[in-house]
């Protein structure tokens, strides 16, 4: 009897340290497994609450991790231009912290004006650095949507107008993201071309405009980039709202580039759960609840893809196979960032930073305008410079939305100049006063327009030389989510302002600082313009070394500003085209947007995309490809060289443009397939060498739903912009 009894005890103490053993013994959770392995291994030890719980928010930028297996929370944050501040749990408002300071780099559309893909790769080198510093898993950004009209708010956001310059410079700001061990979340897929009704608006596009015009830069983030997360739009497209939208996520996203990553909704993107349980939505965020998007009580239990979801899933509604893959996606994307063994630990406003913030800043901006050398302005030459408008003191990194950013340091424009120049030569006008800013920034001044336009005449009237530093202002409907601009015009009577200050002195140079073309009714009458966007912590000193020649300008646009709003394509078609009826929108210039449009209609654009001017010159040699006649799977082999035939050292951003002389559909005059920045000392010249494959020069065959390349001719352009073509060579396709 007693020895039965020990016998029992002896196999129950057996079977007790065995289990013990078993959950001592390290899971394949365990970092040196490969990730397949741990995803599966975590998945089996989940409950279908704790999956569940994976998929909606748990708080304004956070998602739960699965605390009892030590998987961490997702913390995401904006993106794509520094570290957005920490905000309360459930707000959007900052929560204060003293430590949450960060490096604001250039906007996106500087970034794709540098035409330097080394520079998207540094960009997402330093701002991931940053994410990592701060503990983010998802920063959110890059954003790659077309730049369609002028008056997208959001355009300063995106990287432009040609599918092809965005999908090359997206491909390195994701890798260098991820490289840091944080999740790049490419937005807003697909379509968010507006703000105007931007939750509800429905765009019908023909498939050829989508898949040439649209996706390319996403398919490259995803493909090439191997991008981790994707963010869905707001918007609809063919009836579905994108965050859960059959065709974008399911076919396109999931099963065509096979993106093994984490879709997750734009924030209150989400209106249901049948959808987003089965139209490939991963992770829902945003939802209403209190203190977001949108007013409303539901708490985040009440998310579409929280107990409904559940509930569901327990009366066998929903798949148990769909859920685990959203739940692997996500721990996919967990494994890779936070609970990857090779994480590095980031940097925070390092130097470094300031530096790369600095350079990209010095290559986006663009001269669009330098008659008679009027620029650079060397230090010493003139006694007074006048420097008058609002964004020479203004913060250009507070406001635009969710883009908005709390910043260690900000050099303005005029501290930039004042540094550059000294004190005594610079006299200080505003000139003209914006509206109550929305972003709790105030520049108060005891006058009025008339008045500060007055005192600012005055200014100009005593100065050798004007420098005006106005444009857009990251305010509500002057570039900022939520809203689009109203007009192509220069807001706050900036118009009226430049046109008295050219009444008393022509030595007037216009910079611009905006995201987005806007008309410029003096073109004619000022010698020098140029295009500054918003730079970020660096504005300044970026500004003044390009000013005073310091830095030789070498951006290029990366879209086209129209004369007048009507000229451009999205602008051609009346209400429906944009901004829609209401409901719907057609995309009625189709593929035709951009240089494409102005190109092939013969519009003659303000100025054209791809420009840019040098303080020096270069001269293209002759262009010449390695045979005459090529096969569909063949890469031509182009070869020219470029010279720099001016005084100073300089880069040239050369473009190579593709046109189909004879096709069965219609193609724009030149589609851009290829660029090369070089930089030439004076006198110096280099042979430029480029492959271009010739598959990249297909079309999108709606009608059997593939990219197909025609025979015959082709004639490749070599430009230094898109209306600027310096050679031409051609080849035949068999
Ligand atoms: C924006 C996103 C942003 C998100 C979180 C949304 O309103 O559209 O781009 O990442 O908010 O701030």
């Amino acid at each position: 009897m007693k020895k039965n009894r020990i016998i029992s005890i002896s196999i129950i103490c057996l079977l007790l340290s065995t289990m013990y053993i078993k959950a001592q013994k390290p899971t394949n959770l365990d970092v040196n497994q490969p990730i397949e392995k741990r995803i599966e291994n975590a998945l089996s030890l989940m409950t279908l609450e704790e999956k569940v719980a994976m998929c909606h928010a748990q708080s304004k930028f956070s998602s739960r991790g699965v605390p009892r297996l030590g998987i961490p929370e997702v913390w995401t944050d904006d993106g794509p231009h520094g570290i957005r501040e920490e905000v309360f749990w459930d707000k959007w408002s900052g929560a204060g912290w003293t430590n949450d300071s960060c490096t604001a780099f250039p906007a996106l559309t500087c970034l794709a004006a540098s035409f330097n893909t080394q520079m998207a790769l540094n960009y997402g080198n330093a701002i991931g650095e940053e994410a990592r510093y701060r503990n983010k898993t998802v920063l959110l950004g890059p954003g790659v949507n077309i730049y369609r009209t002028p008056l997208n708010g959001r355009n300063f956001e995106y990287m432009g107008e040609d599918p092809y310059l965005s999908s090359r410079m997206v491909v390195p700001y994701v890798q260098s993201v991820q490289q840091n061990g944080v999740a790049a979340c490419v937005k807003h897929f697909a379509l968010n071309n507006q703000e105007d009704k931007r939750m509800s608006i429905n765009v019908k596009i023909s498939d050829r405009a989508l898949h040439e015009i649209y996706l390319p830069a996403f398919k490259a983030a995803v493909e090439e980039g191997k991008a981790w997360s994707i963010m869905g739009s707001y918007n609809q497209f063919r009836g579905e709202h994108c965050c859960h939208n059959d065709l974008l996520l399911n076919k396109i996203l999931k099963n065509d580039w096979k993106f093994d990553g984490v879709v997750i909704s734009d924030w209150g993107g989400v209106h249901n759960t049948d959808q987003s349980v089965a139209n490939g939505l991963d992770l829902e965020m945003g939802t209403s609840t209190n203190g977001l998007t949108t007013s409303g009580t539901l708490p985040y239990s009440e998310y579409y893809l929280a107990n409904p979801y559940l509930i569901g899933l327990k009366t066998e509604k929903y798949s148990q196979q769909i859920l685990n893959d959203k739940v692997s996606r996500i721990l996919r994307l967990i494994f890779r960032t936070t609970m990857s063994a090779n994480r590095p630990y980031g940097k925070f406003v390092s130097p470094e930073h300031s530096e790369t913030a600095r350079k990209i800043a010095e290559e986006g901006i663009v001269l669009l305008k330098n008659e008679k050398h009027f620029f650079p302005i060397p230090v010493g030459k003139y006694k007074k410079i006048a420097v008058i408008g609002e964004n020479a003191i203004r913060s250009l990194v507070i406001g635009g939305g969710s883009s908005s950013l709390k910043v260690a340091y900000e050099v303005s424009p005029l501290q930039g100049i004042i540094k550059k120049y000294g004190e005594e030569h610079i006299v200080y006008s505003q000139g003209y006063i914006s509206t109550k800013s929305e972003y709790g920034q105030e520049l108060v001044s005891d006058f009025n327009n008339d008045s500060l336009m007055n005192a600012a005449v005055e200014a100009a009237k005593n100065a050798d030389i004007v420098l005006f530093i106005g444009g857009l202002n990251k305010n509500h409907f002057q570039d900022a989510e939520g809203g689009d601009r109203k007009t192509l015009e220069l807001p706050f009577g900036q118009n009226k302002l430049i046109t008295a200050l050219l009444k008393v002195n022509k030595n007037l140079a216009i910079i611009l600082c905006s995201g987005n073309a806007v008309s410029m009714p003096w073109v004619n009458e000022v010698p020098t313009i140029m295009q500054s966007w918003y730079l970020g912590s660096e504005a300044g000193n970026a500004i003044a070394n390009v000013l005073s020649g310091e830095v030789n300008p070498s951006g290029k646009l990366p879209f086209s500003f129209p004369k007048k709003l009507e000229d451009s394509g999205a602008h051609s078609f009346g209400q429906i085209s944009y901004p829609g009826d209401g409901i719907d929108e057609e995309y009625k210039e189709d593929i035709l947007v951009g240089y494409r449009w102005f190109d092939t209609k013969k519009i003659a654009p303000l100025f054209a995309f791809g420009h840019g001017l040098s303080y020096t010159s270069f001269e293209y040699g002759k262009a010449t490809t390695d045979k005459p006649t090529y096969k569909k799977d063949e890469l031509v082999k182009l070869t020219f060289t470029i010279k720099n035939t001016g005084k100073v050292t300089g880069a040239e951003a050369a473009q190579i443009y593709i046109s189909d002389e004879k096709s069965t559909v219609i193609r724009p005059l030149k589609e851009l397939k290829a660029f090369s920045k070089v930089l030439l000392e004076s006198s110096e010249s280099k042979l430029i060498e480029i492959n271009l494959p010739i598959k990249d020069w297909a079309f999108f065959n709606d009608k059997i739903q593939k990219w197909v390349v025609e025979p015959g001719k082709f004639t490749i352009l070599v430009g230094s912009s898109s209306l600027d073509i310096r050679q031409k060579v051609s080849i035949e396709v068999d």
